[in-house]
Protein backbone atom coordinates (compact mmCIF):
# COMPACT_ATOMS: atom_id res chain seq x y z
CA UNK A 1 0.00 0.00 0.00
CA UNK A 2 2.53 2.58 0.69
CA UNK A 3 4.52 1.74 -2.41
CA UNK A 4 1.26 2.26 -4.14
CA UNK A 5 0.95 5.51 -2.48
CA UNK A 6 4.35 6.90 -3.22
CA UNK A 7 4.04 5.72 -6.57
CA UNK A 8 0.63 7.84 -7.05
CA UNK A 9 2.18 10.79 -4.99
CA UNK A 10 5.10 10.98 -7.71
CA UNK A 11 2.92 10.65 -10.72
CA UNK A 12 0.47 13.25 -9.57
CA UNK A 13 3.56 15.47 -9.40
CA UNK A 14 5.38 15.00 -12.46
CA UNK A 15 1.93 14.90 -14.52
CA UNK A 16 1.19 18.28 -12.52
CA UNK A 17 3.90 19.83 -14.90
CA UNK A 18 2.27 20.89 -18.20
CA UNK A 19 3.75 20.09 -21.44
CA UNK A 20 1.81 23.00 -23.18
CA UNK A 21 3.17 25.76 -20.62
CA UNK A 22 6.50 24.45 -20.77
CA UNK A 23 7.04 24.08 -24.23
CA UNK A 24 5.43 27.43 -25.51
CA UNK A 25 7.51 29.24 -22.38
CA UNK A 26 10.79 27.86 -23.82
CA UNK A 27 9.55 28.22 -27.30
CA UNK A 28 9.19 32.11 -26.41
CA UNK A 29 5.82 31.57 -27.94
CA UNK A 30 2.74 33.13 -25.70
CA UNK A 31 0.89 31.18 -23.04
CA UNK A 32 -1.56 29.13 -24.78
CA UNK A 33 -3.82 29.17 -21.31
CA UNK A 34 -4.54 32.52 -22.53
CA UNK A 35 -5.22 32.01 -26.08
CA UNK A 36 -7.51 29.63 -28.16
CA UNK A 37 -9.31 27.75 -26.57
CA UNK A 38 -7.44 28.36 -23.62
CA UNK A 39 -6.60 24.51 -23.04
CA UNK A 40 -3.15 23.70 -22.07
CA UNK A 41 -2.67 20.68 -24.68
CA UNK A 42 -1.71 19.17 -27.71
CA UNK A 43 -4.91 20.24 -30.18
CA UNK A 44 -4.79 24.00 -28.94
CA UNK A 45 -0.76 24.53 -29.39
CA UNK A 46 -1.42 22.45 -32.79
CA UNK A 47 -3.89 25.56 -33.69
CA UNK A 48 -2.01 28.16 -32.48
CA UNK A 49 1.28 27.27 -32.99
CA UNK A 50 1.41 24.82 -35.45
CA UNK A 51 2.87 20.67 -35.59
CA UNK A 52 6.50 21.60 -34.09
CA UNK A 53 5.17 22.45 -30.66
CA UNK A 54 2.53 20.83 -30.84
CA UNK A 55 4.07 17.39 -31.18
CA UNK A 56 6.97 18.40 -28.02
CA UNK A 57 3.73 18.86 -25.68
CA UNK A 58 1.85 15.82 -26.88
CA UNK A 59 5.36 13.81 -26.22
CA UNK A 60 6.39 16.02 -22.78
CA UNK A 61 2.15 15.10 -21.97
CA UNK A 62 2.38 11.84 -22.91
CA UNK A 63 5.59 10.56 -21.48
CA UNK A 64 5.69 12.43 -18.33
CA UNK A 65 3.82 9.89 -16.28
CA UNK A 66 6.05 6.92 -17.63
CA UNK A 67 8.47 6.55 -14.84
CA UNK A 68 5.52 5.85 -11.95
CA UNK A 69 4.06 3.61 -14.31
CA UNK A 70 7.41 1.56 -15.19
CA UNK A 71 8.11 1.40 -11.65
CA UNK A 72 4.58 0.57 -10.64
CA UNK A 73 4.65 -2.57 -13.29
CA UNK A 74 8.49 -3.33 -12.84
CA UNK A 75 8.03 -3.46 -8.45
CA UNK A 76 5.11 -5.74 -9.39
CA UNK A 77 2.25 -3.90 -8.30
CA UNK A 78 -1.30 -5.69 -8.65
CA UNK A 79 -3.59 -3.90 -11.84
CA UNK A 80 -5.66 -2.09 -9.39
CA UNK A 81 -3.01 -0.36 -8.00
CA UNK A 82 -1.17 0.46 -11.54
CA UNK A 83 -4.46 1.80 -12.21
CA UNK A 84 -4.20 4.21 -9.07
CA UNK A 85 -1.10 5.57 -10.21
CA UNK A 86 -2.21 5.79 -13.82
CA UNK A 87 -5.56 7.50 -12.44
CA UNK A 88 -3.19 9.81 -10.35
CA UNK A 89 -1.34 11.02 -13.87
CA UNK A 90 -4.59 11.85 -15.33
CA UNK A 91 -5.48 14.12 -11.93
CA UNK A 92 -1.94 15.83 -11.96
CA UNK A 93 -2.66 16.91 -15.26
CA UNK A 94 -6.11 17.66 -14.91
CA UNK A 95 -5.77 19.39 -11.89
CA UNK A 96 -2.07 20.30 -11.01
CA UNK A 97 -0.69 21.68 -8.00
CA UNK A 98 1.99 23.42 -10.31
CA UNK A 99 -0.60 25.87 -12.64
CA UNK A 100 -2.88 26.92 -9.36
CA UNK A 101 -4.93 23.38 -10.10
CA UNK A 102 -5.78 25.12 -13.37
CA UNK A 103 -4.86 21.95 -16.20
CA UNK A 104 -5.66 19.94 -19.23
CA UNK A 105 -7.96 17.18 -20.50
CA UNK A 106 -5.90 14.36 -20.21
CA UNK A 107 -6.01 12.90 -23.23
CA UNK A 108 -2.33 12.96 -24.04
CA UNK A 109 -1.45 11.90 -20.96
CA UNK A 110 -4.16 8.80 -20.96
CA UNK A 111 -2.53 7.72 -23.81
CA UNK A 112 0.43 7.84 -22.33
CA UNK A 113 0.06 5.80 -19.45
CA UNK A 114 -2.31 3.43 -21.55
CA UNK A 115 0.64 2.67 -23.51
CA UNK A 116 2.39 1.30 -20.21
CA UNK A 117 -0.51 -0.29 -19.24
CA UNK A 118 -2.14 -1.63 -22.11
CA UNK A 119 -0.14 -0.66 -25.74
CA UNK A 120 -3.03 -2.25 -27.41
CA UNK A 121 -5.31 -0.39 -26.34
CA UNK A 122 -3.63 2.72 -26.76
CA UNK A 123 -2.58 2.13 -30.31
CA UNK A 124 -6.14 1.52 -31.58
CA UNK A 125 -6.87 4.56 -29.09
CA UNK A 126 -4.43 6.28 -31.33
CA UNK A 127 -5.60 5.18 -34.42
CA UNK A 128 -9.37 6.24 -33.92
CA UNK A 129 -7.95 10.24 -33.33
CA UNK A 130 -5.76 10.41 -36.35
CA UNK A 131 -8.56 9.03 -38.43
CA UNK A 132 -11.33 11.04 -37.15
CA UNK A 133 -9.33 13.62 -36.74
CA UNK A 134 -8.16 13.88 -39.86
CA UNK A 135 -12.11 13.45 -41.22
CA UNK A 136 -13.96 15.64 -39.15
CA UNK A 137 -10.97 18.02 -37.98
CA UNK A 138 -12.44 18.66 -34.46
CA UNK A 139 -9.83 17.23 -31.63
CA UNK A 140 -12.39 17.29 -29.31
CA UNK A 141 -14.82 15.12 -31.37
CA UNK A 142 -11.79 12.68 -31.67
CA UNK A 143 -10.93 13.09 -28.23
CA UNK A 144 -14.49 11.96 -27.14
CA UNK A 145 -14.72 8.93 -29.45
CA UNK A 146 -11.13 7.98 -28.63
CA UNK A 147 -12.02 7.97 -24.79
CA UNK A 148 -15.52 6.12 -25.58
CA UNK A 149 -13.64 3.36 -27.69
CA UNK A 150 -10.54 2.44 -24.81
CA UNK A 151 -13.48 0.93 -22.47
CA UNK A 152 -14.54 -1.12 -25.12
CA UNK A 153 -11.12 -2.20 -26.73
CA UNK A 154 -9.91 -2.98 -23.34
CA UNK A 155 -12.92 -5.80 -22.87
CA UNK A 156 -11.74 -7.00 -26.07
CA UNK A 157 -7.81 -6.31 -25.62
CA UNK A 158 -6.74 -6.10 -21.74
CA UNK A 159 -9.79 -7.48 -19.73
CA UNK A 160 -8.21 -6.66 -16.62
CA UNK A 161 -7.59 -3.03 -16.81
CA UNK A 162 -11.39 -2.20 -18.21
CA UNK A 163 -12.39 -0.88 -14.51
CA UNK A 164 -9.63 1.41 -14.23
CA UNK A 165 -9.66 2.30 -18.18
CA UNK A 166 -13.45 3.51 -17.54
CA UNK A 167 -12.38 5.20 -14.74
CA UNK A 168 -10.09 7.29 -17.40
CA UNK A 169 -12.71 7.49 -19.72
CA UNK A 170 -14.97 9.21 -16.66
CA UNK A 171 -12.75 12.06 -16.09
CA UNK A 172 -11.44 13.04 -20.25
CA UNK A 173 -14.95 13.42 -20.47
CA UNK A 174 -16.06 15.46 -17.65
CA UNK A 175 -12.82 17.31 -18.81
CA UNK A 176 -14.61 17.85 -22.09
CA UNK A 177 -17.93 19.28 -20.38
CA UNK A 178 -17.45 22.46 -22.29
CA UNK A 179 -16.66 20.83 -25.77
CA UNK A 180 -19.40 19.52 -25.69
CA UNK A 181 -21.77 22.12 -25.17
CA UNK A 182 -19.50 24.27 -27.82
CA UNK A 183 -20.06 20.88 -30.54
CA UNK A 184 -24.13 21.52 -29.48
CA UNK A 185 -24.08 25.02 -30.77
CA UNK A 186 -21.41 24.59 -33.61
CA UNK A 187 -18.98 26.66 -32.07
CA UNK A 188 -15.83 24.48 -30.99
CA UNK A 189 -13.11 25.24 -33.70
CA UNK A 190 -11.36 23.23 -36.36
CA UNK A 191 -8.04 21.94 -36.06
CA UNK A 192 -5.09 23.32 -38.48
CA UNK A 193 -3.86 26.35 -38.16
CA UNK A 194 -6.18 29.37 -37.01
CA UNK A 195 -5.79 33.10 -37.65
CA UNK A 196 -4.09 33.40 -33.88
CA UNK A 197 -1.74 31.68 -35.27
CA UNK A 198 1.72 34.57 -34.19
CA UNK A 199 4.95 34.17 -31.84
O1 LIG B 1 -7.08 16.88 -26.48
C1 LIG B 1 -7.87 17.93 -26.04
C2 LIG B 1 -8.95 18.10 -27.05
O2 LIG B 1 -9.83 17.03 -26.98
C3 LIG B 1 -9.70 19.36 -26.92
O3 LIG B 1 -8.81 20.44 -26.82
O4 LIG B 1 -8.14 22.77 -27.23
O5 LIG B 1 -9.83 21.66 -28.69
O6 LIG B 1 -10.43 22.29 -26.34
P1 LIG B 1 -9.32 21.85 -27.29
Amino acid sequence: VLQTVALMGLGYLCAAWLGAVWICRLAGAADPRRRGSHNPGFSNVLRLYGKRLALATLAFDAVKGMPALWLAKGIGLPVWAQGLVGLSVLLGHSYPVWHRFRGGKAVASAFGVLLVLTPPVALLCAVCWILLAWRVRTAAIASLASAALAPLASVWLARDYVWIIIAFTVLVLVRHVWNIQRLGSGDEPHLGLSQEKRR
